[in-house]
C-alpha cells in the first residue's frame, strides 16, 4: 500500500510560536504521519531531539519511515496524549535531575491515514467496519459504543460532539439500523443518519452524516477527557521558557484549551489549586500567552488543505517552575 500523505495543518504558524533552538527537546504528542516533528527536527540543529507520541501503532509506522534519516534523535512511543508526562518521565527526559522539555506540540483529531483507510471505519465513502478508533489495539469500537448506548444517550452524544440537528431523529435510526442490520458498515450507518436528518436540513457539500460521524468518533477515542487530562498535567514536563502549541479541530477542543491558557497566564496567586508552587513563584504569571487570538489558516492554506477549514492554533510559554 502506498504510503499516505498528510499536510501539516498551520506548519509555519506552529513553527514560529515553537521557536525550535538549536540542540532543544520537543515532544510532539499527537505525531501522526511525522510532519511537524519533521519540521521540529529540521529546526532544531544537529544536536536537537524530539519524542513522538500516538495512540495509533500504523501512524508510528509511517512516522518511522519519515523521520528515519533523523537517527537516533528520534524516539516514537506507541501511547497517548494523557499520559505524555509519564512518558517523557520514563524516557529520563523530565523527572529527577532532567531539565525538561523545551517544546510540546499537540495536533488534534485524525489523520489522513485514519480517514482514507476504509478498514479504520472513519469514512463513509467506502464501506468499512463500524470501529472508529485511533488505536486499533485497544477501547472499544464504534459498533460496540453504539450497541451499548441507549436512544437517548447517543442523542446526547450527537448534540454535544456534533451539534447534530433532529438528535433524537437520528439517535433512534442509527439504533434501528444496528438492530434491523445484521452486517452494518459505516455506509450503511450513513445512509440511515442521512434519512433521518431529511432533505431539509441538509446544507451545501457537507454531507448529512458528517456531524454524525465526527461525534460518534469523538465519543470512542473519549477524545475530550484526554485532552482535558493532559491539559492539566502537561506543564510538568517543561523547562522554564519552553513553548507549547495546540491545534484543535473542534470548539470544544478549543474551548478547553482557551480556558486552560487563561487559567496558567494568570497571576501564580491564582493559580490552579493543583500546582506545587514554590514561595517564590507566588506573585508572578508561571506562563504567557502567546496568542490573544486562535491562529486561524490562511486563504492560500484552505486553497490547498481544505482539512485545515476548522484548525484553531493557540500558544504558551512556560515561564515558571514546578516545584519538586
Ligand atoms: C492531525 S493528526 C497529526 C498529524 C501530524 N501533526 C502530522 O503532521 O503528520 C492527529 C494524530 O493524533 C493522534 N491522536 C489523537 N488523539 C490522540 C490521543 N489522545 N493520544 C495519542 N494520539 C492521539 C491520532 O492518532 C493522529 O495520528
Amino acid at each position: 500500500m502506498a504510503t499516505p500523505t498528510h499536510t501539516p495543518v498551520l506548519l509555519s504558524e506552529s513553527m514560529d510560536l515553537l521557536q525550535p533552538r538549536d540542540g532543544g527537546i520537543y515532544c510532539d504528542a499527537t505525531v501522526g504521519l511525522g510532519g511537524h516533528a519533521e519540521a521540529l527536527l529540521a529546526r532544531s540543529g544537529p544536536k536537537g531531539r524530539l519524542v513522538g507520541v500516538d495512540r495509533d501503532p500504523a501512524a508510528l509506522e509511517v512516522a518511522s519511515r519519515r523521520l528515519a534519516r533523523f537517527g537516533d534523535r528520534v524516539i516514537l512511543r506507541h501511547g497517548e496524549l494523557q499520559d505524555v508526562v509519564e512518558i517523557l518521565e520514563e524516557l529520563g527526559l523530565v523527572g529527577g535531575d532532567a531539565p525538561g522539555i523545551d517544546g510540546l506540540l499537540a495536533d488534534l483529531g485524525v489523520s489522513s491515514l485514519q480517514l482514507e483507510r476504509p478498514e479504520r471505519g472513519f469514512s463513509f465513502r467506502e464501506s468499512g467496519p463500524l470501529d472508529m478508533r485511533m488505536d486499533s489495539e485497544g477501547g472499544q469500537p464504534a459498533g460496540t459504543l453504539l450497541a451499548s448506548l441507549t436512544e437517548a444517550e447517543l442523542a446526547g452524544v450527537l448534540r454535544r460532539y456534533g451539534e447534530q440537528p433532529a438528535s433524537r431523529r437520528v439517535a433512534r435510526a442509527i439504533k434501528r439500523y444496528l438492530d434491523e442490520e445484521a452486517a452494518p458498515d459505516t455506509v450503511g450507518l450513513a445512509r440511515a443518519v442521512a434519512g433521518a436528518v431529511g432533505t431539509r436540513r441538509r446544507t451545501g457539500a457537507v454531507h448529512p452524516a458528517t456531524r454524525a460521524f465526527m461525534a460518534i468518533r469523538i465519543a470512542v477515542n473519549d477524545e475530550l477527557g484526554q485532552l482535558e487530562r493532559f491539559l492539566e498535567r502537561f506543564v510538568g514536563c517543561l523547562a522554564p521558557g519552553a513553548r507549547v502549541a495546540v491545534i484543535t479541530f473542534h470548539s470544544l477542543e478549543d474551548r478547553l484549551v482557551k480556558r486552560r491558557f487563561a487559567r496558567l497566564s494568570r497571576p501564580a496567586s491564582d493559580a490552579p489549586a493543583d500546582l506545587p508552587l514554590t514561595e517564590a513563584q507566588r506573585g508572578r504569571s508561571l506562563a504567557e500567552l502567546l496568542t490573544r487570538r486562535p491562529l486561524r489558516p490562511g486563504p492560500q492554506e484552505l486553497a490547498t488543505n481544505p482539512r485545515a477549514r476548522s484548525a484553531k492554533l493557540r500558544g504558551l510559554c512556560w515561564l515558571g517552575e514546578v516545584a519538586a
